[in-house]
């Protein structure tokens, strides 16, 4: 399948259709952005990383019962998607105080909650992606109720899955981010990325950061953090 139009380009990804209406491409880059785009880098063989380390989780998740919107990987950087439509929506999963959270809430980072949360912002750059709640989402229509529905569901079935794989691989996942698309047909499946630019990811011994926190916060060794998720998740 080749690339045919550009259709998107967006802060961590370019996005291209092809000549099957129904598949697009996307395309990882090495760009880096945090806080809404005000801070900017380059995290080297970040495209690369983040590709192989979505695909290999979205298999995962496939497996046990997620739908994605994955076809393949085409090269290193590339990969072969289903179109959807985006639910403006981006589902934010914590398990443990980090962020913007502890800060909102004036809770230390890294303590575990007695449950997890689920937390919904519009997704709108010009916004700064506000928090919505389930009155808000269905009031604007960005999701139906039966849409929410499955939405809170593949969320914390997402999130049983990865933390579970994710701990015996030594790491423990604190929150990620997660978003939803339509097909044609209206079934809701996985979309976007799942990645150290899109979850945070500490070391179980250590607590040391795995994520883009390290970029966010200037913590160091960025490149190093990327490529040990894609050591102890791919092995390479
Ligand atoms: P937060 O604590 O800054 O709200 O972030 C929660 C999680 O969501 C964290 O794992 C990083 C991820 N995230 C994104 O993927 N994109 C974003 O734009 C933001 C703000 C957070």
């Amino acid at each position: 399948m080749e690339k045919t139009n550009l259709l998107y380009v967006g802060k961590a990804k370019k996005v291209y259709e092809t000549a099957d209406k129904g598949l697009l491409i996307v395309d990882y880059k090495d760009d880096a952005t945090a806080f809404n785009g005000l801070k900017k880098g380059t995290i080297l063989g970040k495209g690369a990383i983040n590709n192989r380390v979505t695909n290999h989780l979205m298999k995962l998740l496939q497996r046990h019962g997620v739908p994605t919107h994955l076809v393949e990987q085409l090269s290193e950087r590339e990969t072969l998607v289903k179109r959807v439509q985006i639910v403006p929506l981006e589902v934010i999963v914590r398990n443990i105080a980090a962020g913007s959270l502890a800060k909102r809430l004036g809770i230390p980072e890294g303590v575990k909650m007695s449950r997890t949360v689920l937390e919904f912002c519009y997704k709108d750059d010009a916004l700064g992606d506000p928090m919505v709640n389930d009155d808000h989402i269905l009031a604007m229509r960005f999701a139906t109720e039966e849409e929410l529905k499955t939405i809170r569901a593949y969320s914390h079935k997402i999130n049983d899955v990865l933390s579970a794989y994710l701990q015996d691989l030594n790491i423990e996942l604190i929150d990620f981010k997660l978003e939803f698309g339509k097909l044609p047909d209206g079934t809701i499946v996985l979309a976007d990325e799942i990645s150290p630019d899109t979850c945070r990811f500490w070391d179980s011994t250590s607590g040391e950061k795995l994520d883009k926190d390290r970029f966010r916060r200037d913590l160091g060794n960025v490149e190093g953090a990327y490529r040990e998720i894609l050591k102890r998740l791919l092995g390479e």
